[in-house]
C-alpha cells in the first residue's frame, strides 16, 4: 500500500518508514525538518518538505494513499510550557488541515501518534494505565496531543474517517544496526542524556528527585524500543486499511524501571560509569508511568520483541557511539 508518514525526517517517524519499506509498502515522507533530519529518511521514501498545514503539499503527497501514519509534531513538554500556541498550531491546527485534505482526496485512514502524555499525573495507587484510566493533561504537549485525539473522533463523524490512536510510553533504543536513531536538539529523554554524560566522559548526570514513593525514590518509567513501537504501527495500519475499526491503543511494556536502574543499565552496557547527583524534584513529574498495553496484544496482535531494557539501551548507544553529533554532516 501506499502510505503518507507525516514527520517521517524525525526519530520515529524514520524507524516506522524503514519497516514498512521493508515490508514492501511505499512510502511518501512529509516533513517541515523543523526539527528532522534528511539523512534519516530511507532513500526508498519519497520526501516532501513541508507542513502538514500547508494545503498545496497535501496535494501533491495524497493522490493514489491509502491511510496516512500521523507522526509530525512538537514533542517537547518544557517548550510546550512557554510556547503553548505553538503547540497547538504544530499539533493541532496544522494537522486539522491535513483531515481536510485527506477528506477531499478520499483517504479515509490514519493511525495517530499520541503519548502517555495525556493522562497527566495518575493517582499513586494507579499500578497500570489502561486506555480507561482519566485523560487529565498537565502540560500544553499533552493537552495538544488530546485535542487532536478528540479532532479524531469529529472527523470519524463528519467524514468517516477512521483512526487509531497509539498512546506511546517512553521510547527509546535505536534501529538494531546502529543506522538511525535518536537526535534531538536538546534532548530531553532520559536514555540519551545519560549516554551523551557517559560518552562525553562528563561524570555526572542529574536525576531530578529521590523522594518519590517508589523502591528507591527515583521515577519510575516504562520503556518501548522503538522498532516494537514501529511494528505496532505497521499491524495497526494494515488492520486499518484492510478494513478494521480504529481504536486507542497504549504502547509499553508493562513493567517500570526506575531512574537509578536506568543508570545502571546504561554503566553497565557502555562500560562508562557517571556520577549520580540527586537534585530536586521536576515540577509535572508523576512518580510512576507504566502502561498496560494489553489491549494492544489482544485486538493488533502486537507483543514487545525487544522489551528487554538492556537491549533497548545496547541499541541506542551503538547508535549514538557510532554517530555522537548525530546526523550532522550527514546531510541534515
Ligand atoms: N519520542 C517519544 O518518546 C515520544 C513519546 C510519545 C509520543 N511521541 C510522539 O511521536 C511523534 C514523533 O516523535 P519523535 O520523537 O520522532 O519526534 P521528532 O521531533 O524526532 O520528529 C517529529 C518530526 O515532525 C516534524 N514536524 C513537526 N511539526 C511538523 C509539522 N507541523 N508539519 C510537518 N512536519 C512537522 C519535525 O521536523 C520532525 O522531523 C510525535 O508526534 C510525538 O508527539 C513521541
Amino acid at each position: 500500500m501506499r502510505v503518507l508518514v507525516t514527520g517521517g525526517a524525525g526519530y520515529i517517524g524514520s524507524i516506522t518508514a524503514r519497516l514498512l519499506l521493508d515490508a514492501g509498502h511505499e512510502c511518501v515522507v512529509l516533513d517541515s525538518l523543523e526539527r528532522g533530519h534528511p539523512a534519516a529518511v530511507d532513500p526508498r521514501a519519497t520526501l516532501v518538505v513541508g507542513s502538514v498545514g500547508q494545503r498545496e503539499k497535501l496535494d501533491e503527497c495524497l493522490p493514489g494513499c491509502d491511510a496516512v501514519m500521523h507522526l509530525a509534531g512538537l514533542i517537547e513538554v518544557a517548550e510546550s510550557q512557554r510556547h503553548p500556541a505553538k503547540y497547538f498550531e504544530h499539533n493541532v491546527s496544522q494537522p486539522a488541515v491535513m483531515l481536510e485534505a485527506m477528506r477531499d482526496h478520499g483517504v479515509g485512514a490514519i493511525v495517530f501518534s499520541s503519548t502517555a502524555a495525556v493522562y497527566g499525573e495518575p493517582d499513586t495507587d494507579t499500578d497500570l494505565l489502561t486506555e480507561d484510566s482519566l485523560t487529565r493533561p498537565v502540560n500544553a504537549y499533552g493537552l495538544s496531543k488530546l485535542a487532536f485525539e478528540q479532532l479524531l473522533d469529529w472527523a470519524a463523524v463528519a467524514h468517516g474517517t477512521r483512526a487509531v490512536r497509539l498512546r506511546y510510553f517512553n521510547v527509546a533504543g535505536a534501529w538494531p544496526d546502529g543506522s538511525i536513531g535518536e537526535a534531538h536538539a536538546p534532548e530531553t529523554h532520559i536514555i540519551p542524556r545519560i549516554l551523551f554524560a557517559m560518552g562525553a566522559g562528563q561524570g555526572r548526570f542529574e536525576v531530578f528527585g529521590s523522594d518519590y514513593p517508589t523502591p528507591d525514590g527515583t521515577c519510575v518509567r516504562d520503556y518501548i524500543h522503538v522498532c516494537d513501537l514501529a511494528e505496532a504501527h505497521q499491524l495497526a495500519l494494515e488492520r486499518l486499511v484492510a478494513g478494521g475499526p480504529g481504536g486507542v491503543y497504549n504502547l509499553g511494556n508493562g513493567e517500570g524501571y526506575s531512574n537509578l536502574e536506568v543508570v545502571r543499565a546504561c554503566a553497565e552496557e557502555t562500560g562508562h560509569d557517571v556520577e549520580v547527583v540527586l537534585g530536586p524534584r521536576r515540577a509535572g513529574d508523576p512518580a510512576r508511568l507504566v502502561a498496560s498495553a494489553k489491549r494492544a496484544g489482544e485486538e493488533l496482535g502486537w507483543a514487545p520483541r525487544h522489551g528487554d531494557l538492556a537491549q533497548i539501551v545496547a541499541d541506542a548507544w551503538r547508535w549514538h557511539s557510532s554517530h555522537p553529533s548525530g546526523y550532522a554532516g550527514a546531510g541534515s
